[in-house]
């Protein structure tokens, strides 16, 4: 099969993680006999640097065309003082509007051989973790009304959180499903004791969970579920929530992992269509210095392989090759490559070990 992806480097430790994913999907080319083919394009502070915008209309255009996007990170500290509508993350907030990628998946799973890179001691997470966030991606307070007023203590400025209740429902209906899928059982994160928009979001989740009887829904205020994360973790599996508490779970759920060097995303919409990205950021106080881990890079790869292609098999040997990689005790800086036991790699001999190994 011929397989179309868009490639967005980015900036900052971007394009050297892309290379590593490139040619990580290249291998599983040959070893599975696909054809993946890729067309490059420009987002984020790289492309206001050369072309004058973050999202230049052709990269919207090289989207469109692909099965699946693949974007490395965007962002930096030089175009930090811009204004807030001209940001380089701008970019990544309209692909995904204009592709509707409404439900963000963000798997943390703390691999065996990383225990010792996990900052939680031992007990709590004895038996590992395997949590899944699902995000709400396309609304609340990253896309409402936003803007300044003058009041009397001075000029204010404000985002509104508001949440229909169809944006509500077909993210609910993507965690239960994934629960069916899992241990059938979702904890929905809101601020219900403070928020009308959380309220309603309660009031919804509980409704959609009539159809999932088998599902067991909890629901949690977002204060006590940060609390609980690193309390007792391993009482979750999938986690509900919109797009702001979301954004912050997903963090600190990764660093329960060991780094968040390690966590990918999927963010999809209805149909196969998806963009698929590492948590990380840009890192640019790294970049181009062959530190960065490649690997929620790769995993991200491995989500595209599984989620758009559904190459179910082509998906686990990649995060097979991962694991292998990690068991032989090769580690890059962040989880703390060098140490006892371990051997510290750099990125591309990451992405050389991991395409090896598949
Ligand atoms: C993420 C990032 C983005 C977000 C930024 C870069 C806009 O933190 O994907 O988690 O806040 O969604
Ligand atoms: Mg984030």
């Amino acid at each position: 099969m011929d397989y179309k992806i868009a490639i967005i480097p980015g900036d900052g430790i971007g394009p050297e993680v892309m290379e590593q994913a490139i040619r990580v999907l290249d291998r599983v080319g040959v070893r599975f006999g696909h054809r993946f083919t890729y067309e490059t394009a420009l987002a984020g502070g790289c492309a206001i640097d050369q072309v004058g915008t973050c999202l230049p209309a052709e990269t919207i255009d090289i989207c469109k065309a692909a099965d699946a996007v693949l974007l490395a990170a965007i962002g930096g500290w030089q175009w930090d003082t811009l204004p807030g509508d001209q940001r380089p993350e701008r970019a990544i907030l309209g692909l995904r509007k204009e592709f509707e990628l409404f439900a963000n998946l963000r798997p943390a799973i703390l691999f065996e051989e990383l225990i010792d890179a996990c900052p939680l001691r031992p007990e709590i997470i004895a038996g590992g973790l395997d949590i899944v966030v699902v995000r709400e991606l396309t609304g609340g307070i990253y896309f409402g009304e936003r803007g300044y007023k003058e009041t009397e203590l001075g000029r204010a400025a404000y985002d509104v959180e508001q949440y229909a209740t169809g944006e509500v429902e077909r993210i609910a209906r993507v965690a239960f499903d994934m629960a069916m899928k899992r241990s059938k059982q979702v904890t929905s994160v809101d601020k219900a004791n403070v928020l009308e928009s959380s309220r309603l979001w309660r009031e919804v989740v509980t409704e959609v969970a009539k159809e999932y009887p088998e599902v067991t829904l909890k629901h949690l205020y977002i204060d006590n579920a940060a609390m609980q994360m690193v309390s007792n973790p391993r009482q979750f599996d999938v986690i509900l929530t919109s797009n702001l508490f979301g954004d912050i779970l997903s963090d600190e759920a990764s660093m329960i992992t060991g780094s968040i060097g390690m966590l990918p995303s999927a963010s999809l919409t209805t149909g196969s269509f998806g963009l698929y990205e590492p948590v990380h950021g840009s890192a640019p106080d790294i970049a181009g210095q062959d530190k960065a881990n490649p690997m929620a890079m790769i995993l991200s790869v491995a989500m595209m392989l599984r989620y758009t292609f559904g190459l179910l098999e082509e998906a686990d040997a990649v995060e097979a090759a991962v694991q292998s990689v990690l068991r032989a005790g090769y580690r890059t800086g962040d989880l703390g490559g060098g140490g006892a036991g371990t051997t510290l790699i750099g990125t591309q001999e990451a992405g050389r070990l991991i395409a090896e190994a598949i």
